[in-house]
Order: C-alpha cells, then sequence, then structure tokens
C-alpha cells in the first residue's frame, strides 16, 4: 500500500467514526464489534483495533497495576479515568515482560523518554501534538495511547482541507430538528463532544491540514475544558481523563499552519525516523510479520534477508551515502519512510505468495521500490538510476537485485 492509499484508508475509517452517532446513541452501532462491549471474532476482522488485537496484554497490564496498587507499592498512580498508570500504558508501547511472565510486545520501537513525556502531557491540562515526517508512527502511537489510556481508539478526527466544523464542535440530525426544534436529542456530538462527555482521548489526525478556522474551534475547548453550545444556551464540559492528541506533517508545515494561540496549548513530541540501521529492520519486521498473519501471506522468516536490503536501499537514499561511506548519492523527492518499507515487503510477499513459490525474492521487492523512490517522474527518475549504476551494480551479492530492478523501472 502506497503512503497516499494508506492515509486514504485511514481517512475513510475516521470518517466512519465520526459520522457513527457514537457517544449516547452507541447502542446502533452493534455492527461494530468492540473490545468493550463484545467479545466476537477479531480475528475476521481486517484491521482490529489496538484495544481489541491487544486486549490481552491490556487485561494483564491493568491488573499489574492492581497488584502494585495491592502491595501499597504507591508509586503508580493512576489519573482519573485512566484505564492504566502511565507507567503501564509506557510498558505497553515499548513492551517488556510483567511480575507473572506475561510478554508485553513493543509496538513503538524508539526513544522511551519521549513515550514518557507524551504520556505525562496527557496525564496535564494541556494537550499533546505528535509531529514528525510521514511515516514516523504518529497515527500508530496515538492510537495505542488512546487504547491503552481510555481503552478506545475509535473517536477520531481527521484533518483534511474539507474538514467542517461539525467535525470538531456538533452538527444537527435535521429531521429532528424539523419535527422538534434544537433540543439535546437533535444534537450529533462530535468525537471532541463525545470524549469531553466520557472523560477519554480524542484523536485529531493530520490537525494542520484542517482549514485555520476549525482548528481554532479547538482553543475554548483545550483552555476552558468546555464546549458552548448557543442554540440550546447550554454548555458540555469536559469530564477527568479528556485530552487531545493531535499529529501533524512535518512536510505540511506552512499549509495551515496552528495558530499561536493554538500551539501553546499544545506539548509537542516530534518523533522520529528511527536511528539505526538494526531498529528499522527490526519496526519492518516486526509490522510486516503483523499485516502478513492478518493477510494470511507467508510468513517473514524467509524474508529476512530481502528486508535487510530494503531498509539499507531506503537508508542508503534517505542519508544520501552508500553504507560504506564511499559514494555519495542523490536523495529522492519522496521520504522513504519506514512506513513505505513496510508496504513495499508486504506487497513483495504477497507477489511472492500468489505468483512465485512462497520465498521473497529480489523481483518482488525490485517494482516497490522503484515506485516508492520515483515519486517525481523526471528528476527522481534519474536519481534512482544513477544509485541502481554507482552502488547498487558494484555489490557482487545483489546481482539479482540490480537485474529485476533495471526490468522494474518505470
Ligand atoms: N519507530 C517505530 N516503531 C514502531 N513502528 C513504526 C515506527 N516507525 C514507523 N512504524 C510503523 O510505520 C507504520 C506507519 O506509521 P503511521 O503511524 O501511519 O505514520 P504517520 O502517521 O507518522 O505518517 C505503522 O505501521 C508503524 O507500525
Ligand atoms: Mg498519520
Amino acid at each position: 500500500m502506497t503512503e497516499a492509499s494508506a492515509t486514504e484508508a485511514s481517512a475513510a475509517a475516521s470518517s466512519n467514526a465520526s459520522t457513527r452517532p457514537s457517544g449516547a446513541a452507541s447502542s446502533n452501532d452493534s455492527t461494530r464489534p468492540s473490545a468493550a462491549t463484545d467479545a466476537g471474532p477479531t480475528a475476521e476482522l481486517l484491521r482490529p483495533h489496538a484495544e481489541q488485537q491487544y486486549a490481552a496484554e491490556l487485561a494483564a497490564l491493568a491488573q499489574a497495576d492492581g497488584l502494585a496498587a495491592l502491595a501499597q507499592a504507591d508509586d503508580r498512580p493512576r489519573p482519573a479515568n485512566w484505564h492504566l498508570s502511565p507507567w503501564a500504558v509506557v510498558t505497553y508501547l515499548l513492551g517488556g515482560e510483567l511480575g507473572d511472565g506475561t510478554a508485553i510486545t513493543p509496538k513503538y520501537v524508539g526513544s522511551r523518554r519521549l513515550m514518557e513525556i507524551a504520556v505525562a502531557t496527557l496525564a496535564t491540562d494541556r494537550a499533546l501534538l505528535l509531529l514528525g515526517v510521514p511515516g514516523t508512527a504518529k497515527s500508530w502511537v496515538s492510537e495505542h495511547l488512546a487504547a491503552a489510556i481510555s481503552g478506545d481508539s475509535t473517536l477520531v478526527v481527521q484533518g483534511t482541507a474539507g474538514t467542517a466544523e461539525e467535525a470538531v464542535k456538533y452538527g444537527w440530525n435535521y429531521a429532528a430538528l424539523l419535527a422538534h426544534g434544537p433540543s439535546r436529542d437533535a444534537l450529533v456530538p462530535s468525537p471532541v463532544v463525545v470524549a469531553m462527555q466520557r472523560g477519554s482521548l480524542v484523536r485529531v489526525e493530520e490537525l494542520t491540514r484542517m482549514p485555520s478556522d476549525v482548528q481554532d474551534a479547538l482553543i475554548t475547548v483545550l483552555s476552558e475544558k468546555s464546549m458552548p453550545i448557543p442554540e440550546l444556551g447550554a454548555e458540555v464540559q469536559a469530564h477527568a481523563g479528556f485530552n487531545l492528541i493531535a499529529t501533524a506533517n512535518d512536510r505540511d508545515r506552512g499549509v495551515n499552519d496552528l495558530s499561536s494561540a493554538l500551539r501553546r496549548r499544545f506539548n509537542t513530541v516530534v518523533l522520529p525516523l528511527p536511528d539505526s540501521f538494526e531498529d528499522e529492520v527490526a519496526i519492518v519486521t516486526r509490522r510486516v510479520g503483523d499485516l502478513g498473519a492478518a493477510l494470511e501471506l507467508p510468513g517473514v522468516a524467509d524474508a529476512a534477508a530481502e528486508i535487510r536490503r530494503v531498509v539499507t536501499i531506503f537508508r542508503e537514499l534517505r542519508a544520501g551515502l552508500s553504507v560504506d561511506g564511499r559514494t555519495s548519492i542523490k536523495s529522492p523527492s519522496g521520504t522513504l519512510s519506514t512506513a513505505e518499507a513496510i508496504s513495499v515487503v508486504t506487497h513483495g510477499l504477497a507477489l511472492a505468495a500468489h505468483f512465485g513459490d512462497g520465498v521473497l525474492r529480489a523481483p518482488d521487492v525490485a517494482g516497490g521500490i522503484v515506485g516508492a523512490v520515483v515519486k517525481d517522474p523526471v528528476a527522481d527518475r534519474v536519481v534512482w538510476s544513477e544509485y541502481l549504476e554507482t552502488v547498487v551494480r558494484d555489490r557482487r551479492e545483489w546481482t539479482d537485485f540490480y537485474r529485476a530492478a533495471r526490468e522494474a523501472v518505470p
């Protein structure tokens, strides 16, 4: 899946969530299995929410919190309405082993301190802004934070150029409005309002893509912790536990930049690209394994060599330097994010499974890599071609890839 289609998919998913009458009307959504209400077969879902997929880990962490409280080791105070202590939330994100031997899988690979800062922010009255280039796990981390802290990651507003104020504030059910006039029953709360009422987290994806006036509708919410509803002469006040996690793309800077009034309400955490080669290989291997299992693709055990090659190529092109430090390379226009490396390998596995012998080989990834690198058909093609001739061709053990890439040139 490309960056663009990944974004579209998540936009589609979350616009469902935001139009779904939630909160008071949640009995309407019985078709949507949720971890809290229905232990149905999440195995059949194409993409379970974090709180569904990791329900067992979340329960084990809650139990560990409970045991700590019993032992009166009062080092794990839990903020009001949080499902887990900050300690347990960070353990959920970074992985670890609990006292009873339960293994918690790492979701985020990277700095513990960054995650501690993010979690601590959510326990204050400031909101959290996750900033970074595309594919640095901003959405991923925000989903897992919401799942761990509130037990629900589905309250999402997707920011686009077309996001209307109703998506942030509230709308009206026009049939009810015409029949009975403005009333609480005719009000359609946004995910933000639902989160305020429940005392839970709400996520705002791609905040800086929303028009500025829509962004600024959040100022009152974040500073006064209330949403005025002038039509009813009423307001919704936030309950303890309410907070907001926004994500924004570094590359969108200047598109609809945050007003300074809104920026002051956020603590910003910048998510970096993975530091080391091994970290990035670990992230790709783990995510491809998860995605592949959901799509019933072959395992990643046989794919290790190709994964290392894809990550090497991405890192060399990003850095503008070959790994041996001898050849400088021009960088292409795209980000070449870890997320794209994950897509290239997953797509390669699908090719290998359906049209090959089930083992991931150079021709299965070559096309995907070229697609990820060549975003601008003129400039990037030159970059890619130079890279092939100056770096790839001279690597003896890369002949298979060189040949496959030559054939895949668009
Ligand atoms: N440091 C990391 N740790 C774990 N997963 C990562 C990391 N960086 C990227 N990923 C993976 O990349 C994918 C894309 O991340 P996403 O949250 O959509 O990016 P963003 O919102 O920053 O554009 C996710 O599947 C995530 O698992
Ligand atoms: Mg995102």
